[in-house]
Protein backbone atom coordinates (compact mmCIF):
# COMPACT_ATOMS: atom_id res chain seq x y z
CA UNK A 1 0.00 0.00 0.00
CA UNK A 2 1.70 3.25 -1.11
CA UNK A 3 1.34 6.27 1.41
CA UNK A 4 -1.81 8.14 1.95
CA UNK A 5 -1.74 12.23 1.11
CA UNK A 6 -3.31 13.58 4.47
CA UNK A 7 -3.94 16.80 3.72
CA UNK A 8 -3.35 19.41 1.03
CA UNK A 9 -2.59 23.13 1.35
CA UNK A 10 -5.45 24.43 -0.94
CA UNK A 11 -8.76 24.65 1.11
CA UNK A 12 -10.92 24.21 -2.02
CA UNK A 13 -13.90 21.81 -2.22
CA UNK A 14 -12.84 20.45 -5.63
CA UNK A 15 -9.29 19.61 -4.65
CA UNK A 16 -9.35 15.59 -2.84
CA UNK A 17 -8.30 14.85 0.25
CA UNK A 18 -8.38 18.58 1.53
CA UNK A 19 -7.53 19.46 5.04
CA UNK A 20 -11.07 19.36 6.32
CA UNK A 21 -10.00 18.29 9.83
CA UNK A 22 -8.53 22.13 10.30
CA UNK A 23 -11.24 23.68 12.01
CA UNK A 24 -12.41 20.36 13.75
CA UNK A 25 -8.99 20.00 15.29
CA UNK A 26 -9.01 23.77 16.51
CA UNK A 27 -12.07 23.51 18.15
CA UNK A 28 -11.17 20.05 19.86
CA UNK A 29 -7.99 21.39 21.47
CA UNK A 30 -10.13 24.24 23.03
CA UNK A 31 -12.39 21.56 24.42
CA UNK A 32 -9.60 19.29 25.57
CA UNK A 33 -7.87 22.20 27.51
CA UNK A 34 -10.78 23.00 28.84
CA UNK A 35 -11.19 19.24 30.16
CA UNK A 36 -7.37 19.64 31.04
CA UNK A 37 -7.99 22.92 33.50
CA UNK A 38 -10.67 21.18 34.68
CA UNK A 39 -9.43 18.47 36.11
CA UNK A 40 -7.15 20.54 38.97
CA UNK A 41 -10.17 22.76 39.67
CA UNK A 42 -12.30 19.27 40.81
CA UNK A 43 -11.54 19.73 44.20
CA UNK A 44 -11.50 23.33 44.51
CA UNK A 45 -15.15 23.37 42.80
CA UNK A 46 -16.01 20.63 44.23
CA UNK A 47 -17.46 19.26 40.95
CA UNK A 48 -17.53 15.39 40.04
CA UNK A 49 -15.40 13.49 37.46
CA UNK A 50 -18.57 13.43 35.05
CA UNK A 51 -17.53 17.57 33.70
CA UNK A 52 -13.70 16.85 32.63
CA UNK A 53 -14.49 13.47 31.32
CA UNK A 54 -17.44 14.93 29.07
CA UNK A 55 -15.35 18.47 28.10
CA UNK A 56 -12.94 15.51 26.74
CA UNK A 57 -14.89 12.89 25.53
CA UNK A 58 -18.03 14.98 24.44
CA UNK A 59 -15.94 17.85 23.66
CA UNK A 60 -12.96 17.38 22.35
CA UNK A 61 -13.04 13.62 21.01
CA UNK A 62 -15.81 13.64 19.57
CA UNK A 63 -15.11 16.70 17.45
CA UNK A 64 -12.02 15.30 16.43
CA UNK A 65 -13.70 12.24 15.07
CA UNK A 66 -16.69 13.70 13.40
CA UNK A 67 -13.42 16.16 11.58
CA UNK A 68 -11.60 12.86 10.88
CA UNK A 69 -14.39 10.87 9.63
CA UNK A 70 -15.00 13.60 6.93
CA UNK A 71 -11.19 14.18 5.85
CA UNK A 72 -10.39 10.02 5.89
CA UNK A 73 -13.52 9.01 3.71
CA UNK A 74 -12.97 12.06 1.27
CA UNK A 75 -9.23 11.52 1.33
CA UNK A 76 -9.42 7.50 1.43
CA UNK A 77 -11.95 7.31 -0.98
CA UNK A 78 -11.31 10.01 -3.63
CA UNK A 79 -14.63 11.53 -2.90
CA UNK A 80 -15.49 15.47 -2.92
CA UNK A 81 -15.63 16.16 0.47
CA UNK A 82 -18.38 18.84 1.49
CA UNK A 83 -18.12 22.66 1.40
CA UNK A 84 -16.33 24.34 4.57
CA UNK A 85 -19.86 26.22 5.02
CA UNK A 86 -21.83 22.98 5.76
CA UNK A 87 -18.93 21.75 7.53
CA UNK A 88 -18.54 24.56 9.85
CA UNK A 89 -22.29 24.79 10.56
CA UNK A 90 -22.05 21.13 11.60
CA UNK A 91 -19.19 22.09 13.93
CA UNK A 92 -20.77 25.20 15.22
CA UNK A 93 -23.98 23.19 15.78
CA UNK A 94 -21.77 20.11 17.57
CA UNK A 95 -20.29 23.24 20.06
CA UNK A 96 -23.93 24.26 21.28
CA UNK A 97 -25.15 20.63 21.91
CA UNK A 98 -21.70 19.88 23.98
CA UNK A 99 -22.14 23.58 25.69
CA UNK A 100 -26.14 22.82 26.30
CA UNK A 101 -25.35 19.89 27.57
CA UNK A 102 -22.46 20.08 29.66
CA UNK A 103 -24.20 23.54 31.07
CA UNK A 104 -27.73 21.58 31.30
CA UNK A 105 -25.94 18.86 33.34
CA UNK A 106 -24.34 21.38 35.57
CA UNK A 107 -26.69 24.08 36.65
CA UNK A 108 -29.83 21.55 36.73
CA UNK A 109 -31.28 22.56 33.29
CA UNK A 110 -33.26 19.38 31.96
CA UNK A 111 -34.19 21.81 29.24
CA UNK A 112 -30.89 22.65 28.14
CA UNK A 113 -29.40 19.12 28.65
CA UNK A 114 -32.45 17.70 26.40
CA UNK A 115 -32.08 20.00 23.56
CA UNK A 116 -28.03 19.62 23.82
CA UNK A 117 -28.55 15.71 23.24
CA UNK A 118 -30.67 16.49 20.44
CA UNK A 119 -28.91 18.51 18.46
CA UNK A 120 -25.67 16.78 19.17
CA UNK A 121 -27.28 13.14 18.13
CA UNK A 122 -29.09 14.98 14.87
CA UNK A 123 -25.62 16.36 13.86
CA UNK A 124 -24.14 13.07 14.57
CA UNK A 125 -26.66 11.17 12.52
CA UNK A 126 -25.84 14.01 9.68
CA UNK A 127 -22.23 13.69 9.61
CA UNK A 128 -22.95 9.83 9.57
CA UNK A 129 -25.26 10.01 6.48
CA UNK A 130 -22.59 12.40 4.84
CA UNK A 131 -19.57 10.18 5.38
CA UNK A 132 -22.25 7.25 4.10
CA UNK A 133 -22.66 9.41 1.31
CA UNK A 134 -18.81 9.65 0.59
CA UNK A 135 -18.17 6.32 0.58
CA UNK A 136 -21.58 5.32 -1.46
CA UNK A 137 -19.94 7.67 -4.21
CA UNK A 138 -16.33 6.54 -3.71
CA UNK A 139 -14.56 5.77 -6.59
CA UNK A 140 -11.92 3.92 -4.52
CA UNK A 141 -13.20 0.49 -2.87
CA UNK A 142 -9.77 0.00 -1.49
CA UNK A 143 -9.87 1.36 2.25
CA UNK A 144 -14.08 0.83 1.62
CA UNK A 145 -14.13 -0.68 5.48
CA UNK A 146 -12.88 2.40 6.91
CA UNK A 147 -16.34 3.50 5.89
CA UNK A 148 -18.15 0.30 7.54
CA UNK A 149 -16.06 0.84 10.26
CA UNK A 150 -17.18 4.85 10.23
CA UNK A 151 -20.93 4.17 10.07
CA UNK A 152 -20.98 1.69 12.69
CA UNK A 153 -19.61 4.25 15.28
CA UNK A 154 -22.03 6.71 14.01
CA UNK A 155 -24.91 4.28 14.79
CA UNK A 156 -23.38 3.79 18.18
CA UNK A 157 -22.98 6.75 19.46
CA UNK A 158 -26.53 8.07 18.25
CA UNK A 159 -27.70 4.93 20.54
CA UNK A 160 -24.93 5.80 23.14
CA UNK A 161 -25.90 9.52 23.58
CA UNK A 162 -29.63 9.01 23.93
CA UNK A 163 -29.16 6.86 26.55
CA UNK A 164 -26.34 9.11 28.20
CA UNK A 165 -29.66 12.11 28.03
CA UNK A 166 -32.05 9.63 29.29
CA UNK A 167 -30.01 8.98 32.10
CA UNK A 168 -29.28 12.36 32.87
CA UNK A 169 -33.28 13.65 32.72
CA UNK A 170 -33.74 10.55 35.39
CA UNK A 171 -35.80 8.15 32.95
CA UNK A 172 -34.66 5.05 34.61
CA UNK A 173 -35.30 5.62 38.97
CA UNK A 174 -34.47 2.36 40.21
CA UNK A 175 -30.76 1.79 41.21
CA UNK A 176 -30.30 -1.37 39.10
CA UNK A 177 -31.33 -0.18 36.21
CA UNK A 178 -29.67 2.98 36.29
CA UNK A 179 -26.05 1.47 36.51
CA UNK A 180 -26.99 -0.92 33.74
CA UNK A 181 -27.73 1.51 31.70
CA UNK A 182 -24.75 3.83 32.65
CA UNK A 183 -22.61 1.25 31.88
CA UNK A 184 -24.69 0.97 28.15
CA UNK A 185 -24.00 4.83 27.66
CA UNK A 186 -20.26 4.03 28.80
CA UNK A 187 -19.86 1.16 26.44
CA UNK A 188 -21.82 2.49 23.28
CA UNK A 189 -19.51 5.83 23.57
CA UNK A 190 -16.27 4.80 24.43
CA UNK A 191 -15.85 1.49 22.85
CA UNK A 192 -18.68 2.16 19.94
CA UNK A 193 -18.05 5.61 19.08
CA UNK A 194 -14.50 5.90 19.62
CA UNK A 195 -12.98 2.27 19.22
CA UNK A 196 -14.56 1.83 15.93
CA UNK A 197 -13.59 5.05 14.50
CA UNK A 198 -10.34 4.84 15.77
CA UNK A 199 -9.55 0.79 14.88
CA UNK A 200 -10.70 2.28 11.10
CA UNK A 201 -8.54 5.19 11.00
CA UNK A 202 -5.72 3.06 12.82
CA UNK A 203 -5.19 0.89 9.62
CA UNK A 204 -3.82 3.46 7.54
CA UNK A 205 -2.79 6.04 9.71
CA UNK A 206 -0.87 3.64 12.00
CA UNK A 207 1.63 2.39 8.75
CA UNK A 208 1.80 5.96 7.78
CA UNK A 209 2.91 7.23 10.71
CA UNK A 210 5.34 4.50 11.31
CA UNK A 211 6.35 4.88 7.82
CA UNK A 212 6.12 1.41 6.61
CA UNK A 213 3.63 -0.56 4.45
CA UNK A 214 0.51 -1.64 5.21
CA UNK A 215 0.07 -4.92 5.56
CA UNK A 216 -3.21 -6.72 3.15
CA UNK A 217 -6.68 -5.31 4.83
CA UNK A 218 -8.66 -7.96 3.97
CA UNK A 219 -8.56 -9.81 6.94
CA UNK A 220 -9.88 -7.29 8.56
CA UNK A 221 -13.31 -7.54 7.00
CA UNK A 222 -15.18 -9.57 9.57
CA UNK A 223 -13.70 -7.02 12.47
CA UNK A 224 -16.26 -4.20 12.13
CA UNK A 225 -19.09 -6.61 12.25
CA UNK A 226 -17.91 -8.89 14.96
CA UNK A 227 -17.14 -5.50 17.50
CA UNK A 228 -20.48 -4.16 16.18
CA UNK A 229 -22.38 -7.21 16.85
CA UNK A 230 -20.78 -7.89 19.79
CA UNK A 231 -22.10 -4.21 21.75
CA UNK A 232 -25.28 -5.24 20.30
CA UNK A 233 -25.10 -8.41 21.95
CA UNK A 234 -23.90 -6.46 24.93
CA UNK A 235 -26.70 -3.75 24.78
CA UNK A 236 -29.57 -6.31 24.64
CA UNK A 237 -27.93 -8.05 27.46
CA UNK A 238 -27.04 -4.93 29.88
CA UNK A 239 -30.91 -3.43 29.18
CA UNK A 240 -32.30 -6.92 30.21
CA UNK A 241 -29.94 -7.27 33.43
CA UNK A 242 -28.56 -10.47 32.07
CA UNK A 243 -24.60 -9.90 32.87
CA UNK A 244 -23.95 -13.48 30.52
CA UNK A 245 -24.88 -12.14 27.79
CA UNK A 246 -23.58 -8.54 28.23
CA UNK A 247 -20.32 -10.46 28.59
CA UNK A 248 -20.64 -13.03 25.59
CA UNK A 249 -21.64 -9.55 23.72
CA UNK A 250 -18.05 -7.95 24.92
CA UNK A 251 -16.28 -11.11 24.07
CA UNK A 252 -17.68 -10.86 20.64
CA UNK A 253 -16.10 -7.77 20.36
CA UNK A 254 -12.98 -8.70 22.03
CA UNK A 255 -12.32 -11.19 19.09
CA UNK A 256 -13.64 -8.43 16.07
CA UNK A 257 -10.74 -6.35 18.12
CA UNK A 258 -8.25 -9.24 18.46
CA UNK A 259 -7.99 -9.25 14.74
CA UNK A 260 -7.24 -5.78 14.46
CA UNK A 261 -4.58 -6.58 17.37
CA UNK A 262 -3.12 -8.93 14.43
CA UNK A 263 -2.91 -6.75 11.85
CA UNK A 264 -1.33 -4.40 14.45
CA UNK A 265 1.63 -7.26 15.53
CA UNK A 266 2.06 -7.26 11.50
CA UNK A 267 2.66 -3.26 11.02
CA UNK A 268 4.94 -3.15 14.40
CA UNK A 269 6.83 -5.98 12.87
CA UNK A 270 7.96 -4.34 9.83
CA UNK A 271 11.59 -2.99 9.90
CA UNK A 272 11.14 0.51 9.47
CA UNK A 273 13.66 2.78 8.71
CA UNK A 274 12.83 5.79 10.59
CA UNK A 275 12.52 6.31 14.67
CA UNK A 276 8.98 5.19 16.30
CA UNK A 277 7.40 8.71 16.84
CA UNK A 278 6.05 9.60 20.02
CA UNK A 279 2.26 9.92 17.42
CA UNK A 280 2.84 5.69 17.16
CA UNK A 281 3.83 5.21 20.75
CA UNK A 282 0.44 7.20 22.06
CA UNK A 283 -1.77 5.02 19.67
CA UNK A 284 -0.18 1.61 20.46
CA UNK A 285 -0.80 2.24 23.90
CA UNK A 286 -3.94 3.83 23.51
CA UNK A 287 -5.03 0.44 21.50
CA UNK A 288 -3.30 -1.52 24.47
CA UNK A 289 -5.48 0.35 26.97
CA UNK A 290 -8.47 -0.47 25.16
CA UNK A 291 -7.78 -4.27 25.00
CA UNK A 292 -7.59 -4.40 28.82
CA UNK A 293 -10.70 -2.38 29.07
CA UNK A 294 -12.60 -4.80 27.13
CA UNK A 295 -10.64 -7.58 28.75
CA UNK A 296 -11.64 -6.59 32.43
CA UNK A 297 -15.27 -5.70 31.06
CA UNK A 298 -15.77 -9.67 29.79
CA UNK A 299 -15.14 -10.28 33.01
CA UNK A 300 -16.42 -7.79 35.47
CA UNK A 301 -20.14 -7.63 32.80
CA UNK A 302 -20.27 -11.27 34.34
CA UNK A 303 -20.15 -10.54 37.79
CA UNK A 304 -22.06 -7.16 37.74
CA UNK A 305 -19.46 -5.45 39.01
CA UNK A 306 -20.44 -1.98 37.95
CA UNK A 307 -18.53 0.00 39.98
CA UNK A 308 -15.25 -1.96 38.55
CA UNK A 309 -16.48 -1.94 35.20
CA UNK A 310 -16.89 2.14 35.44
CA UNK A 311 -13.08 2.72 36.88
CA UNK A 312 -11.96 0.44 34.01
CA UNK A 313 -14.01 2.48 31.59
CA UNK A 314 -12.79 5.66 32.85
CA UNK A 315 -9.18 4.80 33.56
CA UNK A 316 -8.57 2.35 30.88
CA UNK A 317 -11.16 3.49 28.20
CA UNK A 318 -11.58 7.70 28.58
CA UNK A 319 -8.24 8.55 29.31
CA UNK A 320 -6.18 5.37 28.84
CA UNK A 321 -7.59 4.90 24.87
CA UNK A 322 -9.60 8.06 23.79
CA UNK A 323 -7.94 10.61 25.34
CA UNK A 324 -4.02 8.92 24.57
CA UNK A 325 -5.35 8.17 20.79
CA UNK A 326 -5.87 11.73 20.40
CA UNK A 327 -3.05 12.94 21.79
CA UNK A 328 -1.46 10.61 19.58
CA UNK A 329 -3.13 11.30 16.04
CA UNK A 330 -2.83 15.43 16.43
CA UNK A 331 1.20 14.80 17.04
CA UNK A 332 0.85 13.55 13.49
CA UNK A 333 -2.07 15.37 12.64
CA UNK A 334 -1.46 18.65 13.51
CA UNK A 335 1.93 19.15 11.73
CA UNK A 336 0.36 17.23 8.34
CA UNK A 337 -2.33 19.23 7.86
CA UNK A 338 -0.54 21.66 7.74
CA UNK A 339 0.40 23.50 4.35
CA UNK A 340 3.03 20.61 3.21
CA UNK A 341 6.56 22.94 2.83
CA UNK A 342 8.74 19.71 3.05
CA UNK A 343 11.17 21.42 5.30
CA UNK A 344 8.62 23.32 7.54
CA UNK A 345 6.66 19.67 8.00
CA UNK A 346 9.83 18.11 9.11
CA UNK A 347 10.63 20.55 11.46
CA UNK A 348 6.89 20.65 13.66
CA UNK A 349 6.60 16.66 13.29
CA UNK A 350 10.25 16.78 15.42
CA UNK A 351 8.94 19.79 17.57
CA UNK A 352 6.13 17.26 18.64
CA UNK A 353 8.45 14.62 19.56
CA UNK A 354 10.32 16.80 22.18
CA UNK A 355 10.53 15.06 25.61
CA UNK A 356 7.95 12.61 23.61
CA UNK A 357 9.43 9.45 24.86
CA UNK A 358 8.95 10.78 28.40
CA UNK A 359 5.65 12.01 28.49
CA UNK A 360 4.36 8.55 27.06
CA UNK A 361 5.60 6.99 29.91
CA UNK A 362 4.77 9.61 32.12
CA UNK A 363 0.90 9.41 31.03
CA UNK A 364 0.76 5.52 30.82
CA UNK A 365 2.44 4.88 34.30
CA UNK A 366 0.23 7.32 35.44
CA UNK A 367 -2.50 5.97 34.42
CA UNK A 368 -1.33 2.74 35.82
CA UNK A 369 -0.79 3.79 39.48
CA UNK A 370 -4.72 5.39 39.23
CA UNK A 371 -5.79 2.66 38.27
CA UNK A 372 -3.97 0.39 41.31
CA UNK A 373 -4.83 3.18 43.80
CA UNK A 374 -8.39 2.91 42.38
CA UNK A 375 -8.61 -1.01 42.63
CA UNK A 376 -6.51 -1.43 45.90
CA UNK A 377 -6.18 -0.19 49.21
CA UNK A 378 -2.49 1.23 47.75
CA UNK A 379 -2.98 4.89 47.81
CA UNK A 380 -1.49 6.20 44.71
CA UNK A 381 -4.67 7.15 42.86
CA UNK A 382 -3.58 11.15 43.12
CA UNK A 383 0.38 10.67 42.49
CA UNK A 384 -1.08 8.60 39.55
CA UNK A 385 -3.42 11.65 38.39
CA UNK A 386 -0.83 14.13 38.93
CA UNK A 387 1.59 12.36 36.81
CA UNK A 388 -0.92 11.72 33.58
CA UNK A 389 -2.23 14.82 33.73
CA UNK A 390 0.92 16.65 33.82
CA UNK A 391 2.63 14.10 30.95
CA UNK A 392 -1.16 15.04 29.27
CA UNK A 393 -0.49 18.82 29.87
CA UNK A 394 2.82 18.65 28.36
CA UNK A 395 1.44 17.19 25.18
CA UNK A 396 -1.16 19.72 24.74
CA UNK A 397 1.04 22.54 24.78
CA UNK A 398 2.52 21.19 22.04
CA UNK A 399 -0.15 21.21 20.69
CA UNK A 400 -0.54 24.69 20.35
CA UNK A 401 2.66 25.95 19.85
CA UNK A 402 4.85 23.42 17.76
CA UNK A 403 5.07 26.08 15.07
CA UNK A 404 6.98 28.25 17.25
CA UNK A 405 8.91 24.95 18.45
CA UNK A 406 9.25 24.39 14.70
CA UNK A 407 11.70 27.25 13.89
CA UNK A 408 13.48 26.82 17.41
CA UNK A 409 17.43 26.13 16.41
CA UNK A 410 17.37 23.13 18.46
CA UNK A 411 14.73 21.48 17.03
CA UNK A 412 16.11 22.07 13.33
CA UNK A 413 19.10 20.59 14.20
CA UNK A 414 17.52 17.49 15.85
CA UNK A 415 14.90 17.79 12.74
CA UNK A 416 17.91 17.40 10.38
CA UNK A 417 19.20 14.05 12.50
CA UNK A 418 15.53 12.68 12.47
CA UNK A 419 15.06 12.81 8.79
CA UNK A 420 18.84 11.76 7.52
CA UNK A 421 18.97 9.91 4.39
CA UNK A 422 18.76 6.38 5.65
CA UNK A 423 22.09 4.22 4.92
CA UNK A 424 20.19 2.73 1.70
CA UNK A 425 17.95 5.44 0.90
CA UNK A 426 18.03 8.40 -1.43
CA UNK A 427 16.94 11.48 0.45
CA UNK A 428 14.45 12.27 3.52
CA UNK A 429 11.01 12.42 2.82
CA UNK A 430 8.44 13.46 5.03
CA UNK A 431 4.97 12.04 5.71
CA UNK A 432 2.32 13.79 3.29
C1 LIG B 1 -25.18 13.44 24.57
C2 LIG B 1 -24.30 13.58 25.40
C3 LIG B 1 -24.07 12.86 26.71
C4 LIG B 1 -24.83 12.87 27.85
C5 LIG B 1 -26.14 13.58 28.08
C6 LIG B 1 -24.15 12.04 28.82
C7 LIG B 1 -24.62 11.77 30.10
C8 LIG B 1 -24.00 10.96 31.02
C9 LIG B 1 -24.53 10.62 32.31
C10 LIG B 1 -25.85 11.12 32.88
C11 LIG B 1 -23.65 9.80 32.92
C12 LIG B 1 -23.78 9.16 34.30
C13 LIG B 1 -23.09 9.99 35.33
C14 LIG B 1 -23.17 9.41 36.74
O1 LIG B 1 -23.87 8.42 36.98
O2 LIG B 1 -22.54 10.00 37.61
C15 LIG B 1 -22.54 9.63 32.02
C16 LIG B 1 -21.41 8.90 32.29
C17 LIG B 1 -20.41 8.66 31.41
N1 LIG B 1 -20.38 9.06 30.07
FE1 LIG B 1 -21.67 10.30 29.16
N2 LIG B 1 -22.99 11.57 28.27
C18 LIG B 1 -22.92 12.04 26.96
C19 LIG B 1 -21.91 11.76 26.04
C20 LIG B 1 -20.85 10.92 26.26
C21 LIG B 1 -19.85 10.59 25.29
C22 LIG B 1 -19.82 11.12 23.85
C23 LIG B 1 -18.96 9.74 25.90
C24 LIG B 1 -17.73 9.08 25.34
C25 LIG B 1 -17.24 9.20 24.14
C26 LIG B 1 -19.43 9.53 27.26
C27 LIG B 1 -18.81 8.73 28.21
C28 LIG B 1 -19.22 8.58 29.51
C29 LIG B 1 -18.44 7.87 30.53
C30 LIG B 1 -17.07 7.21 30.33
C31 LIG B 1 -19.20 7.92 31.71
C32 LIG B 1 -18.81 7.34 33.07
C33 LIG B 1 -18.22 8.43 33.92
C34 LIG B 1 -19.11 8.93 34.96
O3 LIG B 1 -19.88 8.15 35.54
O4 LIG B 1 -19.03 10.13 35.25
N3 LIG B 1 -20.58 10.26 27.44
N4 LIG B 1 -22.78 10.35 30.87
Amino acid sequence: MGRIAIGTSQNDPRVLGRPLMSDHNLSARLWATAALISVPLASVWNYAWWLPLHLALLGAATQAIVGGQLMFSATLGLSRGPSRNLVLVQLLLLNVGALLVVGGRQWHSDAALAAGVVIVTVVIGWVTFLVHRLWSRSVNRRFAMTGVFYRLAGVSIILGATIGGALALGAFNDAASYLEHRSLHMTLNVLGWVGLTVVGTAITLLPTILHVRAPKIQQLRPAPWLMFGGLMVFSTGASLGLGWMASVGLATYAAGFAIFGFYVRKILAVKSRRQVPTAALHLVSAVAWLAVTVVAGIILTATSDHAALRDFIVVGGAAGFVFQALLGAWAFLLPSTRAPIPEQRRRELVAMELGGRLQVAAYNLGLVAAMVGLRTDIDISLAGIILAWTAAVSAMTKSWIFPYLGRLRGVQVRSDLWWAPPSDEGGASPPT
